[in-house]
């Protein structure tokens, strides 16, 4: 394995040596297994040789897969006990606008689900009170494709028809989001270890009522996915939620300054 991390810095600059490394041994053994060569020394020359080998290796290792409303209840529990309360507290106390950060956005369909949500909510409730989305990714790529916003029938599998409606156009087999939707999400790139800053530049100062930070922990080590956690809850406001994947749970149960909120959700709120 360090042969293979060595490769992937040296040639591509790629830090690998900060994943986890089950998901790590994992990843290579799958392609291994998939161009047939039975030791990492056969695997190495399979890498110099073939280019389009270390493209797929690289495309594992920065899983970007994505959906629309991927974790049903999560998005339910937003909807039903997140949205109540922060919309309620900002409509009495302050009359800001809500801030949401979708960290590792992808392709932006995490970023989007949370914009029809937020806009159905307000609409329902005839709130004055607003809200801002800033969604960022490391890959500029994924980040051209969330500014694009244009997605297959599988993206969209979770979506009822109501918000497919009401947000969506459709273009042949894609679906395209609406402009309307989009004025709502700001995207940009960041790194979530970015050591100089505790939150995305575009959003000025961090300040969230709400982070999404889903399936992105569990590709990394136990310290780096400290280091993580430490930024998000540093720019969660109090009584802020952090919100996770279903397989994250555990990571984000052992961090001292989050809570979990209900019993075995994915969502933890800033402890006082
Ligand atoms: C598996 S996708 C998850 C997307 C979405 N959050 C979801 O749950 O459907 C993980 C995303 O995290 C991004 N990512 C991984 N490490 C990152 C980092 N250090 N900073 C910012 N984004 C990162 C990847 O580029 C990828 O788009």
């Amino acid at each position: 394995m360090e042969d293979i991390i060595r490769y992937l810095h040296d040639r591509f600059a790629l830090n690998a040596s900060i994943f986890d490394e089950t998901f790590l041994e994992r990843t290579i053994t799958n392609r291994m297994n998939f161009s047939s060569c039975k030791s990492t020394g056969d695997y190495l020359i399979q890498l110099n040789k073939v280019p389009s080998e270390a493209v797929s290796l690289i495309d594992s290792l920065t899983n970007s897969y994505s959906e629309f409303f991927r974790n049903p209840l999560t998005f339910s529990l937003i909807k039903q006990v997140i949205f109540p309360r922060i919309f309620e507290k900002k409509d009495t106390l302050y009359n800001h606008d809500i801030r949401i950060w979708s960290a590792g956005c992808a392709a932006g369909q995490e970023a989007y689900s949370l914009a029809m949500l937020a806009l159905d909510y307000i609409q329902e409730h005839q709130l004055t009170t607003s809200f801002r989305i800033f969604a960022t990714d490391i890959s500029a790529r994924q980040i051209e494709s969330a500014r694009n916003g244009v997605y297959d029938l599988k993206a969209v599998y979770n979506t009822n028809q109501g918000l497919l409606n009401s947000y969506f156009t459709v273009k042949g087999q894609s679906y395209a989001i609406s402009e309307r939707l989009k004025k709502y999400v700001d995207f940009s790139c960041y790194d979530l270890l970015d050591k100089n800053t505790i939150a995305p530049p575009s959003s000025i100062f961090g300040g969230f009522d709400i982070i999404m930070c889903c399936n992105v922990l569990f590709y990394y080590k136990p310290d780096i996915q400290k280091d993580i956690l430490n930024k998000l809850s540093l720019s969660l406001n109090m009584d802020g939620f952090l919100l996770t994947g279903e397989a994250e749970i555990a990571i984000v149960r052992n961090e001292q300054n989050l809570r979990q909120f209900v019993l075995p959700s994915t969502v933890f709120m800033k402890r006082a």
